[in-house]
């Protein structure tokens, strides 16, 4: 994926400048910055859920139009998790990890359950299948969001805080889960604070502010040696606590 000089307001507030990167296939990209410096600003623009004013922004080479069928095709390229699970509240697990497959993909729907199966088995909650999400616990939850973003085949997944809404017992087996897709070589751009994540996980770690990508590096190379005044003012706030 090519982002090429995307900047994007909101009203007077310039909230991505100048948005330069590639993210290879198969890299994992973690994506750390101070609150509102537009980290979800950019996941969101590369799903096309917010437009961009210039800029380029192509997945495999295809640039993401801004509107009609192609949209939707390459879209669907694109997972997406949020902090907030977003499950469908009035189907069962089974039928939120199949209903995209069925409907956009043109499954069959012993298709999509038997994919849906092997998913939810892939992130540990195949025993809770025909549960409603309002009955899993919120890293159960999260993980069906994954396995309902996967179910897609997407050529990227994006991560806006997978883990943040969830309890310090639940956070790892949500990492957990990320760190077997990393390893099995999805794309991921991932938007969190888990440095041990970052450091297990990622090959690069992109650390924004004020809309600017200010500072690029390996995990390692970043966190042992930052080289921004901004970097090193951030790390020294998160590991403090
Ligand atoms: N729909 C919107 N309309 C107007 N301003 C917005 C909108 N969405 C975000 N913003 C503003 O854009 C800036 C970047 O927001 P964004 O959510 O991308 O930050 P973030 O880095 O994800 O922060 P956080 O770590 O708190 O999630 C913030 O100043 C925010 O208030
Ligand atoms: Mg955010």
């Amino acid at each position: 994926m090519v982002i090429d000089h995307v900047d994007k307001h909101f009203g007077e507030l310039h909230v991505l400048r100048d948005i330069t990167t590639t993210v290879a296939r198969g890299e994992v990209v973690v994506v750390i910055g101070p609150s509102g410096s537009g980290k979800s600003t950019l996941c969101r623009a590369i799903n096309r859920l917010e437009t961009i004013d210039s800029g380029i922004i192509s997945i495999d080479g295809h640039v993401l139009p801004s509107e009609g069928r192609e949209l939707a095709k390459l879209r669907s390229d694109v997972g997406m998790v949020f902090q907030s699970f977003n499950l469908f509240a009035h189907k069962t697990v089974l039928e939120n990890v199949t209903l995209a497959p069925i409907k956009v993909r043109g499954l069959s729907r012993k298709d999509a359950e038997k994919r849906a199966m092997e998913l939810l088995e892939r992130v540990g909650v195949a025993n809770q299948a025909k549960k409603m999400p309002a009955q899993l616990s919120g890293g159960q939850q999260q993980r069906v969001a994954i396995a309902r973003s996967l179910a897609m085949e997407p050529k990227l997944i994006l991560l806006d805080e997978p883990t943040s809404a969830l309890d310090p017992e639940m956070i790892n087996e949500v990492l957990d889960v990320m760190v077997g897709l990393a390893k099995d070589g999805m794309t991921m751009i991932v938007v969190t604070h888990e440095m041990g994540f970052a450091r297990k996980a990622a090959d690069r770690v992109i650390f924004m502010a004020d809309g600017r990508i200010e500072e690029e590096a390996a995990p390692e190379a970043f966190f042992n040696n930052p080289q921004s005044p901004r970097a090193k003012d951030f790390l020294s706030k998160i590991l403090a606590h």
